[in-house]
């Protein structure tokens, strides 16, 4: 590797040879060139590992593109691969699921186990009238009924739709109504970092809002009273006890067969609206993705102990938490609260105790442990880890090096896998036997075909900052956004017809290792969560006093980017700080805690082109002191 393109100062990481001796895949080169020079014949290999109703007639349907189609004729469900495949054999006494509350407790499942609770829980849902194809909202803490009911949903057909627990109000009401969905799964609170989180009454307040649902199912995690409505509210224990489980099947359940293509789940993202857009994932290019690339990058082994400290309620969760583990068979660990409760040791003692060998994060944690220093993570045998992983956002050379020597004692090779909920698999990522840079993803997973281009669409010259896309179609790539095919084509094929744009400023070095830079659109990643900018104005203008606001993202030192606001008060209110209190909390209630402003200013107006358009990348500019740039368009 030459030294004038690596674009680090402290160079790369060679794998140590007993890595490469055990690694699942030994040769990264090998790969790539099989996928290159078979695109289908590739992914079709990897999908032969898994059970199927009815095979395939053509792994790659490109006639009716950016509509990409894959496996199509081939039955499945993601679930018989996950769970019933495995109760088949001996894995049926493997742990599935260990799992560990904030408060201490611990929960462990089999296989057997979890798949006992899933289908029980399955035939709940069916008793309930839940059928193929219907939206189910989950919107609950990180319990293992979380997964449960996911895979329970999957299991007959229906599309869950995760929220994620640290959401609120509206930003729940808006999924539940263009979900559609007749039924909310929830708990009757969460514990967060030595807190309730009470999402029962946040799913009470939103459905006041939301007119579809009919059931709410409620499980018990903290036993505090919650108001339950006679006729739709029921408590999970009450269904899944004795009696009402045997009236309805008991512990057996059909495995529903599914197209490939049919819909597995929808989860909600932001982009450039108001409005987050729901991405659709299906039952058999998303387990094939996910699947393959868990394998793979993570080297699971039969024996491992992995841990995806991740939220279910987000992409990385579903994939890499729920699905993926549960395909190959691994041993998965879940972890409920925050990482410092109560003491900053917290995901160290964990990892000595369970034993970890895979950990999986993303650095605004490592950032946010970093700043307690060493002694905390060095009062642990932290020697069973093997393999290290960050996603979410680029991770800085300085997290990057504390996990290596800290927490990997500089044994573990570090994985940056870049991806998206859009791409449903990693993306752009190294395998433990690459070279490594710190704070480069390295390059595409085998298979898929990334770029940097400029605005016409043209690659980049090496080094050059352009935008990110994708020139291959993957099997774990988004459908669709749910009821809005037109925003599909426009928002990812529109840019660069053929290509897929991801959102995504990169550098692209004379090593072929891609440099993801950030978000060129109106996403903030905040603590490497994905919030809009338009749902944070819209949150902020739904306040009495607001006329107009607009939100910018900053840099960070823990959290990656902070949210800073300006805010034009209707006539008649006085700015202070009573106020800007107020609209902070106004903000966590309607959208949630992670999307309260690090800062409000109160200003008499915002910088916009002349058909109205706020130019958040003016107010970036002058907040940074940087250069304006192109201000022609702005309004006088
Ligand atoms: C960012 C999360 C740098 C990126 C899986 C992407 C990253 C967005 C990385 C998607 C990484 C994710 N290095 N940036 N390893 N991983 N990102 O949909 O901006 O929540 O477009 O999916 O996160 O966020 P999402």
């Amino acid at each position: 590797m030459s030294n004038e393109s690596s674009q680090e100062p402290q160079g790369c990481f060679v794998p140590s040879p007993d890595v490469i001796a055990n690694a699942n895949i030994k040769s990264y080169e090998a790969m790539a060139r099989w996928a290159q020079e078979d695109l289908p014949g590739f992914w079709a290999a990897q999908a032969e590992q898994f059970e199927w109703f009815r095979k395939w007639d053509t792994v790659l349907d490109e006639s009716n593109a950016p509509f990409y189609q894959w496996f199509v004729g081939g039955k499945t469900n993601i679930v018989y691969n996950c769970l019933d495949r495995h109760v088949a054999t001996w894995r049926r006494n493997k742990l599935a699921l260990i799992w560990e509350g904030e408060n201490g407790e611990v929960r462990t499942f089999s296989y057997h186990a979890l798949n006992r609770e899933v289908c029980k829980f399955a035939n709940v849902l069916r008793s309930m009238g839940v059928k193929k194809g219907d939206r189910v909202t989950i919107y609950m803490g990180r319990v293992p009924e979380l997964p449960i009911a996911m895979l329970a949903c999957a299991k007959i057909g229906a599309v869950h739709s995760v929220v994620y627990g640290g959401f609120s109000v509206e930003a729940l009401h808006g999924r539940l109504e263009d979900s559609e969905s007749n039924v909310c799964i929830t708990c009757d609170g969460s514990y967060m970092n030595g807190k309730i989180v009470e999402l029962k009454r946040i799913v009470d307040e939103a459905l006041k809002r939301a007119a579809t649902v009919e059931h709410v199912i409620v499980f018990k995690r903290i036993g505090h009273d919650v108001p339950m409505e006679q006729g739709r509210d029921y408590w999970w224990h009450e269904l899944m006890g004795l009696p009402v489980a045997r009236a309805n099947g008991g512990n057996r359940c059909e495995t529903e067969i599914m197209d490939a293509e049919d819909p597995l789940f929808m989860l909600y993202t932001s982009g450039t609206t108001g409005k987050p857009k729901a991405i659709l994932h299906t039952h058999g290019g998303y387990m094939v993705g996910t699947a393959t690339t868990l394998k793979w990058v993570f080297d699971l082994k039969e024996d491992d102990r992995y841990w995806c400290a991740a939220d279910p309620g987000w992409i990385t969760g579903h994939s890499y938490i729920v699905y993926a583990p549960l395909l190959v068979g691994a041993t998965s660990f879940m972890y409920e609260g925050a990482p410092t409760y109560p003491y900053p040791n917290r995901w160290w003692s964990m990892v000595e105790k369970y034993g970890i060998n895979v950990l999986y994060c993303a650095p605004t944690a490592l950032r946010g442990l970093m700043r307690f220093g060493e002694a905390w993570p060095n009062r642990h045998d932290l020697s069973s880890l093997r393999l290290l992983g960050s996603v979410g956002e680029p991770i800085n050379p300085e997290a990057w090096r504390w996990y290596h020597r800290v927490i990997g004692k500089e044994n573990c090779p570090i994985m940056d896998t870049w991806w998206q909920t859009e791409t449903g698999m990693f993306m752009i990522t190294p395998l433990p036997v690459v070279d490594l840079k710190p704070g480069s993803a390295t390059r595409p997973f085998p298979g898929v075909e990334a770029d940097v281009v400029d605005e016409h669409g043209d690659p980049v010259a090496a080094g050059d900052e352009g935008y990110l896309v994708l020139t291959k179609p993957w099997p774990a790539m988004l459908r669709t956004i749910y009821r809005d095919p037109d925003r599909y084509v426009t928002q990812y094929w529109s840019k660069y017809p053929g290509k897929y744009f991801t959102g995504d400023s990169a550098r692209k070095d004379a090593d072929g290792y891609f440099w993801i830079i950030g978000r060129v659109d109106d996403v903030i990643k905040v603590s490497g969560y994905r919030l809009g900018t338009a749902e944070i104005e819209s949150a902020l203008v739904s306040h009495h006093a607001v006329a107009e606001a607009a939100a910018i993202g900053l840099p960070h030192e823990i959290k990656g980017n902070a949210i800073h606001t300006y805010v034009i008060l209707k006539a008649g209110n006085e700015p202070s700080d009573a106020l800007i209190e107020e609209l902070k909390a106004h903000v966590g209630h309607e959208l949630g805690p992670i999307a309260k402003p690090e800062k409000i200013t109160f200003v008499p107006q915002l910088p916009k082109t002349r058909s109205g358009k706020i130019m958040r990348r003016v107010l970036r500019a002058r907040a940074l002191g940087l250069p304006e740039g192109d201000i022609t368009t702005l309004e006088e």
